[in-house]
């Protein structure tokens, strides 16, 4: 059947009602949306080749069964307005067809029969499309109901489940060790001002060490559209801020550990990124002593590492501690010679045999001056660890990169 309902396949009795019905289920199929007309009804009963009363019979039958399986298609409410012009209405509708066409032009013998056969069809056609309008329009029509169906039978989509990222894992493991000894967690914000990333911290403008901690300014904006003035706000560096604003809101005794995100505008290697993460500890009593520090982080060693790794301290300097030390643990990879399986130097340790895990000391005086302890009375230490590093040392992770690279592979091994 062609687009435009003409040249019709329905050529009367030369098809069996089968073949006709195939030709019709065709149309609905590529027309779903388009009522179609077979084109039976634009032609006379002559040019059908209809003479007697009883072929009438199985062509109104055809119709029949064309509107049928075409109403059977209609579920919404531009699909029936179609259908109902396609089929009610007055100029091109079959119907007026089937009486200007057929009715009109019928012989005496053929008149009487054409008439009862088309007011039978209207009465089918009036109730079935009355009956599909009310359908629609009460949301009743069994496809639509069909298609929002939830069939509870079948099987749920699985979906995997992911597993914590491994410094997440490591962080609870961390604070577990410190929180099983009396510390509690805090946190403090990734965008500090300078004051509490470097001033307070005993690190005044210009200060050399401010090189090692260059990092990343940011400019942040007011509702009003207010800038904030340059160089007033920075990603922080260290967790250390987080110490004076402890101190701020505290009094001693404090004992504190702090886990976070930090940015230092630093190269990437196998043991730097610009964005890594530092667990910070603050202890701040009466009467803290360096033993009480190198008893909490030899505890801390033992439990996280087990009592086979190598750890020593080494004299350093940041400007708010005094002594500072820097701990470092004995190199897994080349297991503290500094040297790889080939004789090569070890590129993780780049031949020392020790790798860095923190910065630590006693807290300098002059830092309890910024938050109004009084330094006679109060003494302790503090401590911020490379976490990243942590993790690698323990799970023989031979690149920082891969924490931050996302790769499936590497993170489903730490499930
Ligand atoms: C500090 O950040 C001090 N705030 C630590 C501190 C706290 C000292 C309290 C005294 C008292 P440092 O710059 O050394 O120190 O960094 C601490 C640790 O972070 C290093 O030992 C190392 O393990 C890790 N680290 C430093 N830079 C990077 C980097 N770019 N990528 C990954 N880890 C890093």
């Amino acid at each position: 059947m062609s687009i435009d309902g003409s040249g019709s396949g329905l050529a009367g009795a030369a098809f069996s009602s089968k073949t006709r019905s195939t030709l019709c289920a065709f149309d609905v199929f590529y027309f779903s949306n388009m009522p179609t007309t077979d084109g039976s009804q634009e032609k006379t009963l002559a040019a059908l080749g209809v003479t007697q009363p009883e072929q009438l019979t199985a062509l109104f039958q055809e119709i029949r069964a064309r509107f049928d399986a075409e109403i059977a298609a209609v579920h919404d409410e531009a699909a029936f307005k179609k259908f109902r012009d396609a089929w009610l209405g007055r100029k091109s509708g079959v119907l007026s067809g089937i009486t200007d066409n057929w009715l009109k032009p019928a012989t005496p013998e053929l008149k009487r029969a054409v008439g009862a056969g088309l007011n039978e069809l209207r009465a089918h056609a009036d109730s079935q499309i009355e009956a599909r309008r009310a359908a629609i329009e009460s949301g009743a029509d069994e496809f639509a109901v069909a298609k929002e169906r939830v069939d509870l039978s079948l099987p749920g989509v699985v979906r995997a489940i992911g597993s914590r990222h491994l410094i997440r894992q490591v962080f609870q493991e961390i604070e577990d060790i410190f929180v099983s000894i009396g510390f509690s967690v805090v946190e403090g914000p990734e965008i500090e001002t300078p004051y509490y990333n470097f001033e307070a911290l005993n690190i005044p403008e210009f200060h050399p060490v401010r090189d090692d901690m260059d990092t990343f300014y940011v400019e942040a904006q007011s509702a009003g559209g207010a800038k904030t003035a340059p160089g007033s706000l920075l990603l922080r560096t260290h967790t250390s801020p987080v110490q004076i604003r402890t101190m701020e809101k505290r009094q001693p005794p404090v004992r504190v550990i702090v886990p976070g995100k930090v940015y230092r505008r630093d190269n990437p290697d196998a043991t730097h990124s610009f964005m890594f993460h530092q667990i910070e500890g603050l202890a701040v009593d009466t009467d803290i002593t360096f033993c009480d520090f190198t008893g909490t982080i030899e505890y801390f060693v033992k439990q996280y590492f087990g009592p086979g790794v190598k750890t020593r301290f080494r004299p350093s300097y940041f400007p708010f501690t005094e002594p500072s030390v820097e701990f470092d643990v004995s190199c897994i990879f080349c297991g503290g010679s500094g040297s790889g399986a080939n004789g090569a130097t070890c590129g993780k340790c780049k031949g020392a045999g020790w790798i860095e895990l923190f910065g630590a000391g006693m807290v300098d005086p002059a830092v309890y001056g910024f938050v109004s302890y009084d330094a006679k009375k109060v003494s302790g230490f503090a401590f911020g660890m490379g976490m990243d590093r942590l993790a690698m040392l323990k799970y023989g992770i031979d690149d920082i990169q891969a924490f931050f690279q996302n790769d499936v592979r590497f993170l489903k091994q730490f499930p």
